[in-house]
């Protein structure tokens, strides 16, 4: 493909740029129109788990396809009944029974925070609209979703859309915004969350919803152990539905099924995307209790469904991902090769310029900073993440830009479960070469 007709028919492309062209995947591997291999340290958009170029995956896409091109979302398909089956049998946390597809992360997050609000006009609690969101999250760039989200660079210029909604602190320890650290705080920032809900008034809350662990707005941000059981125990007893957006980190992103179940904590509302196709095909869900879709169906409510919601090819491929993730124990080498990929990025710790090494399972993230005793970020206009970005590719290797002050300069990790531990190690060194080189672009 030459590069005029790459550029052309680009939708917005950052300054007329050539976007790169990558012709074919194939495991941890990107290969360019040129022949170029680029580690793909970050799955894509931290999506891809069970690694790139599964010819099983695409088989069973075509097959669906061949057999059922579409149906609409209220019949049922072979395809979606045996996926839900497998979800509801082996995958989500125990109560999740009621289970909805969509095409991606935030068409999920908006049915989550429809379902949520349906259940209470339904349930006679009409007053309970508010949806607490926090600071420095990411929730979709729909409306809504980047209504309670905190992400204030995709927020930017559409904030007259946006409903007001109230935002509680993030769990965010390197720059702890309460001011606090560890252990002596006492996880100051969950009730951080309740204090949100008793400004609101918690007979006008519906929801709260958070990323179990921060995704790539500031970087892999996880919280401290009793954060998600205090959140279950704060939002149970205001009577608020806790909506766990898990679009990043479901599916064994973070070395467990879910991120919640690092903390045995179940949600009335789980949300997935990314990771439950593995990027095969456009795929999200939300997953809720049976309780919280109970009234909507005794008050007979419709709930509206998107055209391509459980389309059945792309049902097929997320069962046939989540069948691979199972027999090949991908979950748990997550975890595994986390760790590792965990103890080499931790080295980092030693450059004058990595604040912080964060993550859980193989979802990490490095937060660069021009001055380490302070804390003090690069200035904005040196643009250090995206120099990186661009440096790493050069080096052969994908890694995701993130950042939002204060988090500013912030470089996410996320490469399929498959890595092996010799490509970990590659995907460190051209990192660090991609660092020295965007360093020297900004000093
Ligand atoms: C936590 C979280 N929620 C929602 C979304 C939105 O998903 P999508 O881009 O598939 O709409 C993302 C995407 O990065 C995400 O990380």
């Amino acid at each position: 493909m030459e590069a005029e007709r790459a550029r052309r028919f680009a939708f917005a492309s950052r300054a007329g740029a050539t976007p790169l062209r990558i012709a074919r995947s194939e495991g941890v591997w990107l290969y360019t129109d040129e022949g170029r291999q680029i580690l793909d340290a970050s799955g894509g958009a931290i999506v891809v788990g069970i690694g790139h170029g599964r010819r099983e995956v695409a088989e069973a896409y075509a097959r669906e396809a061949e057999r059922l091109a579409y149906a609409i979302p209220p019949f049922a398909s072979e395809a979606r009944v045996r996926l839900v089956e497998r979800l509801v049998d082996s995958w989500l946390p125990r109560g999740l029974t009621r289970v909805g597809f969509t095409s991606g992360g935030s068409e999920s997050v908006e049915a989550a925070l429809r379902i949520a609000r349906a259940h209470f006009v339904a349930a006679g609690q009409p007053k309970r609209w508010q949806v607490i969101g926090r600071d420095l999250s990411y929730h979709g760039t729909t409306f809504a979703t980047l209504a309670v989200g905190g992400h204030t660079k995709r927020r930017k210029g559409f904030e007259p859309w946006l409903a007001d909604l109230p935002k509680a602190p993030a769990c965010y320890c390197y720059r702890c915004p309460l001011g606090r650290s560890l252990p002596g705080c006492d996880v100051a920032c969950a009730d951080g969350v309740e204090a949100a809900i008793l400004r609101a008034g918690p007979e006008n809350v519906a929801a709260v919803i958070a990323e179990p662990i921060g995704g790539s707005t500031a970087g892999a941000l996880v919280p401290p152990d009793g954060y998600w059981p205090r959140l279950a125990e704060i939002c149970k007893r205001h009577g608020v539905l806790l909506i766990a957006d898990e679009v990043m980190t479901g599916f064994g992103r973070t070395g467990k099924r879910f991120a919640v179940d690092h903390w045995g904590v179940t949600p009335d509302i789980l949300v997935g995307g990314k990771g439950l196709a593995s990027g095969y095909a456009p795929m999200g869900g939300i997953f809720a209790s049976e309780s919280v879709v109970a009234p909507v169906i005794e008050q007979g409510q419709e709930f509206m469904f998107f055209t391509y919601s459980a389309h059945p090819a792309s049902c097929a491929a997320a069962e046939k991902v989540l069948e691979i993730l199972e027999r090949e124990q991908l979950v748990e080498r997550a975890a595994r090769m986390g760790e590792i990929l965990g103890k080499r990025l931790a080295r980092l710790l030693d450059h004058p310029n990595v604040g912080d090494v964060r993550g859980r399972g193989l979802l990490w993230a490095v937060e660069l900073v021009a001055d380490k005793s302070s804390g003090t970020p690069f200035p904005a206009e040196a643009g250090l993440t995206a120099k990186i970005v661009a440096a790493g590719i050069a080096h052969g290797v994908f890694v995701y830009p993130g950042g939002v002050d204060p988090a500013r300069d912030v470089i996410s990790f996320g490469p399929p479960f498959t890595i092996a531990e010799d490509e970990i190690e590659l995907l460190a060194s051209r990192f660090e070469q991609a660092l020295e080189s965007a360093l020297a672009r900004v000093r």
